[in-house]
């Protein structure tokens, strides 16, 4: 099958297999890896192409080598001389020229999209996408189709992933396919969405590229899998949240009001997922006068059949998300921005919105009453994230499975890597506070009194949850039966925030 990529108004072409076998090795011999053309950059370089800098990386990248040239061309999008990319790439400037992928003059090659290293803890990928708009100040304008590359959300959306062996998995809004590349280590089968053919002939790309196998289909959130199972869905979707009727950037705009195309996500995912299935969802929602966010969100998931975790990380205040929004156009100074910007107010205003938050909605099938927690949490937490969020799953079902008399009986583990923190005057008998500190995970602090550090201190796995009750209303010469009763409710909350661990 050939790759149609086009775009870009150039027509719909062909990259042959045989071509991206040949770019493949290409890349390979040039040690074109995230590692490769890290260590080219140097530090200070690579730092400064993050910061959207090339002129430190062309003064890094004089010595003419084919990492230098591929480096040149697609991270930095320097013209490279003709002669210096053949060396690069050979045989390949022609079809990647015919393909919309490079263009060139009589002397000089450059690039039309981005092929870029990528890579987590054990892998290396190359990503091709669109440009990266606005190197050096240039303005970042992009076409209504452009297809962006891996971004800050689409990283925060793959460290939440549980990467837990599954059969069948979805990336809705697959983009360039960083999701699904993510999926390919730990996933069957994987289907690929998006309403954008461009970014389905780059995915399409991506995934001959890298050696790995999507099922690519076009159409609008759920439509191209009606009627079909999954055991794990992942969704960066377009959640901006504006009035939906201006123009569109289809990576970020869905054409729908306000939040809506979240609820859909939400409401619909679970129709989507096989018995423990998962749904992991990156968002905004709206704040509304007078409602506040978990209720709004809570409604979406009514009658669900899901376990939820939702995560607000951040709340944008509605200047500040404008801005955000107008600058991704490439609006900032534009002779309509002002009126554009009083326009979007306006909207908020008319709406009855205060604010919008961002974060994450994490829902996982189950066929008992399902649990619900939403809650802010702004601060830092351990990357990757994903192995927590399959660990509170497992604590969940405990909880759920639980009643008191179980809990009592049952010998729980405090997690590694809690520590304690105690603070008082110097010389003091007794502290005044005591904190328990998760290091890893969600990196939660719980204030503890006596019974609950001297607890916390006791499970390791041996004693029960009743045994270690007792011993403590012994020493503190309080009553078993009233300790018990008293501290149970905290101990459920201690498990599920991790500080605890279930029996294995
Ligand atoms: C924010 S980008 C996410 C891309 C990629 N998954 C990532 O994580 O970086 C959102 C993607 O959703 C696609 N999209 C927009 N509207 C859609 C819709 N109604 N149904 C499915 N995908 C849509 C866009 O084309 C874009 O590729």
């Amino acid at each position: 099958m050939a790759l149609i990529l086009g775009g870009l108004g150039c027509d719909p072409v062909d990259l042959r297999p045989d071509d991206v076998n040949a770019l493949r090795a290409a890349l390979v011999a040039a040690g074109y890896t995230y590692d490769g053309v890290a260590g080219l950059l140097g530090p200070t370089a690579h730092r400064a192409l993050s910061r959207n800098e090339t002129t430190p990386g062309l003064r890094a990248t004089r010595d003419r080598s084919p990492l230098a040239t591929l480096t040149r061309l697609w991270p930095l999008q320097a013209p490279v001389a003709l002669e210096d990319a053949e060396r690069a790439l050979p045989g390949l400037v022609d079809p990647l020229c015919v393909a919309g992928i490079l263009e060139r003059s009589v002397a000089e090659v450059r690039a039309r999209v981005d092929v870029r290293p990528y890579a987590d803890e054990d892998t290396d990928w190359w990503v091709v996408s669109d440009l990266t708009p606005g190197l050096d100040g240039t303005g970042n304008r992009v076409g209504a189709d452009h297809v962006l590359g891996i971004s800050s959300a689409s990283t925060s959306l793959a460290q939440l992933t549980v990467r837990e062996p599954v059969g069948r998995a979805l990336d809705l809004g697959t983009g360039c396919g960083v999701q699904a590349l993510h999926l390919a280590e730990h996933v069957g089968d994987i289907v690929a969405t998006d309403v954008n053919e461009r970014a389905l002939a780059m995915t399409r790309l991506n995934a001959a590229l890298n050696e790995v196998h999507f099922d690519v289909r076009a159409g609008s959130l759920f439509e191209p899998v009606a009627g079909e199972l999954f055991d794990l869905v992942v969704t960066n979707p377009p959640f901006v949240v504006s009035p939906g009727t201006g123009e569109r950037l289809v990576y970020r705009d869905s054409g729908l009001p306000g939040d809506e195309v979240v609820r859909r996500v939400v409401t619909q995912a679970p129709r989507h997922l096989e018995p423990g299935g998962r749904a992991q969802i990156l968002a905004n929602w709206v704040h509304r006068t007078g409602e506040p966010w978990q209720d709004r969100i809570a409604g979406w998931l009514e009658g669900s059949g899901c376990d939820a975790w939702v995560v607000q990380r951040e709340v944008a205040d509605l200047a500040e998300y404008v801005e955000l929004w107008l600058k991704d156009a490439g609006l900032h100074g534009s002779s309509g921005y002002r009126e554009r910007y009083d326009t979007w107010l306006s909207w908020f205003d008319s709406q009855g919105i205060e604010a919008v938050g961002f974060g994450w909605i994490n829902l996982r099938r189950t066929d008992r009453q399902p649990a619900l927690h939403l809650e802010d949490w702004p601060y830092e937490v351990e990357q990757p994230l994903g192995a927590e969020v399959a660990d509170r799953g497992r604590r969940t079902d405990f909880l759920a499975a639980a009643d008191d008399t179980a809990l009592l009986q049952a010998r729980l583990s405090t997690r590694v890597d809690v520590r304690q923190e105690t603070v008082g005057a110097p010389g003091a008998e007794d502290p005044e506070t005591i904190v328990l500190r998760q290091q890893r995970g969600m990196r939660r602090a719980h204030q503890a009194d006596t019974v609950v550090a001297g607890l916390v201190g006791a499970c390791d796995g041996d004693l029960t949850l009743g045994q270690i009750l007792d011993a403590l209303a012994s020493i503190l010469g309080e009553e078993p039966a009233s300790l018990r009763e008293r501290y149970v409710g905290e101990v459920r909350g201690l498990l599920a925030d991790g500080f605890l661990a279930p029996p294995r």
